[in-house]
Order: C-alpha cells, then sequence, then structure tokens
C-alpha cells in the first residue's frame, strides 16, 4: 500500500500537470484571438552615431507566395518602411527615414525581413515594430533600437611614469575606471576629462601617474552600451598596449525580467514538486 506521503505527491503531480495544460491553452487562445498566425523576432540592436546599423528581424517565410512586410517606430506618424507584393511603397514613409532604409530584397524569401538604416542619429533610437503578412496570417514583433557614440581607446605614455587613455565621440557621458595588477591604490593618481566634441558627443581624456615599471594597467572607458578597454605596460623597452572595443549589442536589459520571471516559476516549480 502507497503511503499517504506518495498520495499527497501524486495529487500535486496531477494538479502541476493540469495547471500547466491551463496555462498552455490559455496561451494559444491568446495567440489566436489576435490572429498572430506567423513567428516574428525581432533583434535587440546598438547603433553608432552615422554609421549605418541593420535592424534585425527574422520570420517563418511562405516561400511560394508574397511575403509582406513593414517597419513602424512607435510614437511617431508613417511607415519606416513597406514592401507589399514584392514592391517597395514608400509614399506612406515618415519624412525622418526618407533616403536612409532599404531592405535585403534577396533574402526576403529566406524569412529576412531586416532593415538598414544609414546615417543613424540619435533621435533614430526607440521601439520598432516588424510586421510580417503572407497567406498563413499576420506576426509581428518589437524591437528595441539603441544609440550611441563610441570608439576604440589609443593608449600613450606622455612621460616616463604616465600612462594615457584618449577616445573620441562617446554618447552618453562614459565612466573611466582603472584597474592595476598591483596591490598599491590608485585612485588618487587619476586624473580624466571630457573634452566637448561635435554635435552631443563628447571626448575622454584620462591619466594615470606614478605608473610603475612592469606593471600592468587597465583603462575602461563605458557606456551601458559600449566599452573600450586598454591594457598596458611600461617596460624597459618601452610600452606595451593592446586595446579593444565592445558592444553590448547581444542583451537587451529590458528583456531580462522576462527571464528572471521564467527562471522564478520554474524554481518555484521545481521546489513545489521536490517537497
Ligand atoms: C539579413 O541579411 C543581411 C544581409 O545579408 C544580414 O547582414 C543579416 O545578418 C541578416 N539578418 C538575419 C537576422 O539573419
Ligand atoms: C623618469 O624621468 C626622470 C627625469 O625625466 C628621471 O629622474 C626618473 O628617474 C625617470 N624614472 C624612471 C622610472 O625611469
Ligand atoms: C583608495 O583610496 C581612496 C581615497 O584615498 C579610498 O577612497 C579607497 O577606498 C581606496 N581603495 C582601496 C581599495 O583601498
Ligand atoms: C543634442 O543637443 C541639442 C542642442 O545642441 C539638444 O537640443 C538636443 O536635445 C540634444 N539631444 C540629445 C539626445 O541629448
Ligand atoms: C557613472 O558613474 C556614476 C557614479 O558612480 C553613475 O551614477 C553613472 O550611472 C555611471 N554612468 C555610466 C554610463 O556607467
Amino acid at each position: 500500500m502507497p503511503g499517504i506521503g506518495k498520495i499527497i505527491f501524486r495529487i500535486m503531480i496531477a494538479i502541476i500537470v493540469i495547471l500547466l495544460l491551463l496555462i498552455a491553452l490559455i496561451i494559444g487562445i491568446g495567440v489566436a484571438g489576435n490572429k498572430l498566425t506567423i513567428a516574428v523576432t525581432g533583434v535587440y540592436t546598438v547603433g553608432r552615431i552615422s554609421d549605418d546599423a541593420i535592424l534585425g528581424c527574422t520570420f517563418i517565410p511562405d516561400t511560394t507566395q508574397a511575403n509582406n512586410i513593414q517597419w513602424e517606430k512607435v510614437g511617431t506618424s508613417g511607415v519606416v518602411y513597406k514592401y507589399e507584393n514584392g514592391k517597395s511603397l514608400l509614399n506612406g514613409q515618415n519624412a525622418d527615414f526618407k533616403g536612409r532604409t532599404s531592405l535585403f530584397i534577396s533574402e526576403i524569401k529566406s524569412g529576412n525581413a531586416s532593415l538598414k538604416l544609414t546615417q543613424i542619429e540619435l533621435s533614430d533610437a526607440g521601439t520598432y515594430k516588424c510586421i510580417i503578412t503572407n497567406s498563413k496570417g499576420t506576426g509581428e514583433d518589437t524591437l528595441t533600437f539603441k544609440v550611441g557614440g563610441y570608439t576604440d581607446v589609443v593608449v600613450t605614455s606622455p612621460s616616463n611614469d604616465t600612462l594615457r587613455c584618449t577616445s573620441s565621440d562617446w554618447y552618453p557621458k562614459p565612466n573611466v575606471t582603472w584597474e592595476s595588477n598591483s596591490e598599491d591604490n590608485i585612485t588618487n593618481t587619476i586624473k580624466t576629462t571630457y573634452p566637448p566634441a561635435l554635435f552631443n558627443l563628447t571626448d575622454v581624456t584620462s591619466e594615470l601617474h606614478g605608473a610603475q615599471l612592469d606593471v600592468e594597467y587597465t583603462c575602461k572607458i563605458h557606456t551601458v552600451l559600449a566599452q573600450a578597454v586598454g591594457v598596458s605596460m611600461l617596460t624597459d623597452f618601452g610600452l606595451q598596449t593592446t586595446a579593444r572595443l565592445e558592444v553590448f549589442n547581444s542583451v537587451d536589459p529590458l528583456s531580462v525580467p522576462r527571464l528572471w520571471i521564467c527562471a522564478l516559476l520554474l524554481s518555484l516549480l521545481l521546489g513545489f514538486v521536490h517537497h
């Protein structure tokens, strides 16, 4: 005869399974109710002022018939781009985007609805909507486009105990932090200035004084969108440096809470089963 604990455990499992089925049903009804029958995926993107950028969007294509694409920007009138029955229809295009947008026409049939935007400006930042319609139905997704300024860092040594990191055209105003692999506290030997640059951009110069021979010093110039890292060391043979620029392009900070909620629900569920 099974113990009382085992019976309760089985009942709990049954309840969980029923709940999961209900959730699946509700989600199914929600999707059907909106007639969103094509899966569309917008991609979080970071662009650099005055560069070009690709706002990523993919969908499950109809390979035999037309796939119509419409790009909109939330909070602006008109469309960003419209493509219907194999033709671009740009008479309803918002003036801000005139002559600056295009699709990768030959890749549409394989499900790539990405938008190319040239000469990016700060005002291009925002939430975009990628809407797909074909014989299977319609679908849409929104994506966040962030715009900033960032460039590589250059490390020089203006005197035998000074390291200088310089970088130009940042937006928003970045913070600079230094690290070293020695025990010394370097906080008081650093001086950072922000000479203004064109438009709303700023240049950055950060100097570390009292640098020692054969100690590695790292300057990091960073915003939420990007960071430039310069690693340097003064040696008997002169200054050795390497630099890299990282753009935080892959994770939308706004989408993280959604992941957390999923993880939370999952752990609650697992904890429940465990007991
Ligand atoms: C869509 O095509 C363009 C051009 O080939 C490419 O750069 C981009 O990465 C593609 N986007 C996706 C999401 O595959
Ligand atoms: C740096 O240069 C100064 C004079 O310019 C000299 O007195 C000092 O010894 C030098 N320091 C090192 C670590 O080479
Ligand atoms: C380094 O010095 C600064 C100012 O003197 C102080 O605020 C900071 O806590 C020190 N850091 C460490 C790691 O000791
Ligand atoms: C950029 O600077 C101009 C004035 O020079 C200002 O009107 C505008 O709001 C600024 N844009 C941003 C995004 O800070
Ligand atoms: C720079 O540091 C200040 C103070 O610690 C902080 O308030 C600000 O958010 C930081 N900015 C960036 C871009 O990290």
